[in-house]
């Protein structure tokens, strides 16, 4: 499979993890092997993974003439029992149903009862970020004490002179963004074309926060019996439902959240969300799951993201139960990579978009052509068509809550935003990167978050 220099590093980086575990630990390949015998499964039964050699028989496939498989898509707003959805409150009881499915198939299962973070300001320093004066905590967020305690790491900066509570944009960074970021002062801190400017942000008088999601649980399968996963479970393997790195690292930005409550800089009503790639498919999980979140920005997010499982175009199902990536999400997807498909999937995900409604999204996605800088085709693998579709299909769940659809359903000019209310698409030059529409996203932040000035 042809991949780029940084999806190799990534890849690689969780295959050596998964090589060297510790005591009594598995490897993501053993865990992964032990979830299939759970359900029954053997390898034999898994479907080849596309790869990016077009003379593969499983090649992948990047015509988009031949990506609509599967010519219809699961209703949003018709209730299991084929019932009507009518109106805001009939929506609040299919948002149940919708989120059950995706608990079962998907996601897994966030735990009822999670134990309570003790969060603690670590430091705080006056300094300048983008010619701004800002004041930057660096924070802890600590679940239980000795082996298996987990510590999540968070930085917050606000502009030091408010007359009131800011709004905060959160970017759930990679790991190297975050020690980047937290390693000298912030105004040196120049983030990857992958991760997002926070000047910015701090510029229009809001206020920055860098969570770093791996510190709530690593992005490994063979990390899955430690971190906030393995906390609940007790160190044990996770049953077929249990949740998987999506869930707790939406469940870790849920409490991050939960601090910016108890901080007089944040006016925590208006907290937003970014995220690139893995991160940007946890920003569409967090706002689903959380309503608290008032707006989001998802980048690139593709596959198990915003692109329509039933698009098969780029990355597939398959590719996301590999012994790579499939810790993200629950056993019971492994079934859908193997014996089920993407048709068989009793949602999709314009229906994770929907569970956003009414609230701003912004959902964004590189150019397919190379973009000279990663990978010959572009951010082709994160299928931006197929995340358009799911955006364009999430319309009507947004319109029934009062707001408007995207207000077109032809896919816009490259560099255009497209935006007629609460819903925003926009396709950039440049591949697999978060950097080139974060301003466009700054610009639509701009008619919700208020500043008190
Ligand atoms: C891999 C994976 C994608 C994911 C990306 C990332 O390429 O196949 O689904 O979005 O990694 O997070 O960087």
């Amino acid at each position: 499979m042809r991949i780029g220099w940084w999806r190799a590093l990534v890849l690689g980086a969780g295959m050596i993890a998964g090589c060297v575990p510790g005591h009594g630990q598995m490897t993501a390949e053993q865990d992964r092997a032990r979830l299939l015998g759970l359900l029954g499964l053997k390898e034999s039964e898994m479907r080849a993974r596309p790869d990016g050699n077009p003379k593969s028989p499983h090649a992948t496939n990047y015509d988009l003439a031949k990506a609509n498989v599967y010519t219809k898509l699961p209703d949003p707003l018709v209730f299991k029992d084929g019932t009507a959805v009518k109106n805001a409150e009939d929506w609040m009881r299919r948002k149940k149903e919708i989120r059950a499915d995706f608990d079962k198939e998907i996601l897994g299962r966030t735990p009822a009862s999670l134990p309570e973070v003790k969060w603690q300001v670590v430091s705080t320093k006056e300094e300048k970020y983008g010619g701004v004066d800002v004041v930057t905590k660096r924070l802890a967020g600590q679940v239980g004490e000795g082996a298996g305690a987990v510590q999540i790491d968070l930085l917050l900066t606000t502009p030091a002179k408010t007359k009131g509570p800011v709004p905060v944009l959160m970017e759930l960074a990679f790991e190297n963004d975050f020690k980047r970021a937290t390693s000298g002062p912030l105004e040196g801190y120049v983030p990857q074309p992958w991760g997002v400017d926070g000047k910015l942000v701090v510029q229009r008088g809001w206020g920055f926060a860098i969570l770093n999601p791996v510190s709530v649980q690593k992005d490994d399968g063979s990390g899955l019996t430690s971190g906030i996963i393995g906390y609940v479970n007790h160190g044990k393997p996770r049953g077929v439902e249990d949740w998987g790195a999506l869930k707790a690292w939406a469940w870790g930005a849920h409490e991050a959240l939960r601090y910016f409550e108890t901080d007089k800089a944040v006016d925590a009503k208006q907290v937003g969300l970014a995220g690139h790639s893995r991160f940007g498919k946890a920003v569409l999980v967090t706002m689903a799951y959380y309503p608290e979140f008032a707006i989001g920005y998802s980048s690139s997010s593709g596959e198990g993201g915003a692109k329509l499982y039933r698009h098969i175009y780029g990355e597939t199902i398959a590719n996301l139960c590999g012994p790579s990536l499939y810790h993200w999400f629950d056993g019971e997807f492994l079934r859908y990579g193997g014996p089920l498909n993407a048709g068989d999937l009793p949602v999709d995900n314009h229906e994770l978009i929907a569970l956003s409604a009414p609230r701003p999204l912004f959902i964004a996605g590189g150019s397919d052509a190379g973009d000279g800088y990663a990978e010959p085709n572009g951010d082709a693998w994160a299928d931006t068509h197929g995340m358009f579709l799911a955006e364009v299909a999430a319309g009507p769940v947004y319109k029934l809550m009062g707001e408007k659809d995207l207000g077109t359903t032809e896919f816009p000019k490259i560099g255009t935003t497209v935006s007629s209310g609460a819903l925003a698409f926009q396709q950039h030059e440049g591949g697999h990167l978060a950097e080139p529409s974060w301003p466009a996203f700054l610009e639509f932040a701009g008619r919700y978050l208020k500043t008190v000035k």
